[in-house]
């Protein structure tokens, strides 16, 4: 049985980017309490072969569930790919809400026809993710581009300047030649390099991110099992990290 209502929800990620999941899950479930863990010390999942990421993502989500958590938001897509349906397996009663890179929103919206995805490379080599691509992309093409580094930056607290700005060149570069005017952001760090990745693509092309609809998904899970917290019960949220737990904070401020 999964916990009661008025228990706390579980967020996880690799570090400082399921935070961005968190401030969309906050402003849409406003009276729910949040935990959330950070996995810093194995930061990043990116580079990690699928069988240490499914690893970690049950650790981790063992050490939510062991504080009482009634649904677990995996907000990593990189963990979401590699790891949920094991998840799902190890607990069949606990809810798993994962991560769905935008790409079925991106393929209904652009006008070039040809859609890029910025994502890690383990996420976008995952079954997964080439399984969304071929259901949803029958007449677009899909541009991918795995980003070594740009997690590596966020997680450091750096969202913009020379590092960021140069990494970004190099990887926005095959998008925009390929003619995407669609960019889907497909790793929960790249929210935050959001206002910099849209001042350097311009106004012609659109920006996606899945946050607002993950957050709409994990609701309507909730109401599905009959756990949404009662309202008034405040929305406390609990931070735990793996590894340094200082930058984490620092990125409070920013969700808030
Ligand atoms: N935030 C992550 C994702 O959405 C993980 C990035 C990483 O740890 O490499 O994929």
């Amino acid at each position: 049985m999964s916990a009661p209502a008025d228990s706390p929800i579980g967020v996880f990620d690799s570090g400082v980017g399921g935070l961005s999941v968190l401030r969309a899950l906050r402003a849409c479930l406003a009276d729910e309490r949040f935990i959330y863990y950070a996995d810093n010390a194995y930061c990043p999942y990116g580079g990690r072969p699928d069988h240490e990421i499914q690893q970690r993502a049950e650790f981790v989500s063992k050490q939510l569930l062991q504080k009482n958590c009634k649904l677990v938001v995996v907000a990593c897509n990189t963990a979401t790919i590699a790891a949920i349906a094991g998840l799902r397996q190890k607990y069949p009663d606990v809810p798993f809400v994962g991560m769905e890179p935008a790409v079925k929103p991106a393929c209904a919206q652009t006008r070039s026809g040809v859609v890029g995805v910025l994502a890690t490379g383990a996420a976008l080599s995952g079954d997964k993710f080439l399984r969304l691509v071929a259901d949803h992309a029958r007449d677009v093409r899909v541009v991918t581009q795995p980003c070594p580094g740009l997690v590596e930056c966020v997680e450091a607290g750096e969202l913009d300047g020379p590092r960021v700005r140069g990494l970004l060149e190099t990887y926005l570069a095959p998008l925009t030649a390929a003619g995407a005017d669609v960019i889907v952001l497909g790793c929960t760090h790249y929210p935050f390099l959001r206002p910099v990745i849209e001042q350097m693509l311009g106004p012609q092309v659109t920006v996606l991110d899945a946050n607002a609809a993950v957050a709409r998904q994990t609701r309507r899970i909730l109401d599905q099992f009959g756990l949404q917290a009662a309202s008034g019960g405040g929305s406390a949220l609990e931070v735990l990290a793996s590894g340094e737990s200082d930058a984490i904070k620092g990125f409070l401020p920013l969700i808030d």
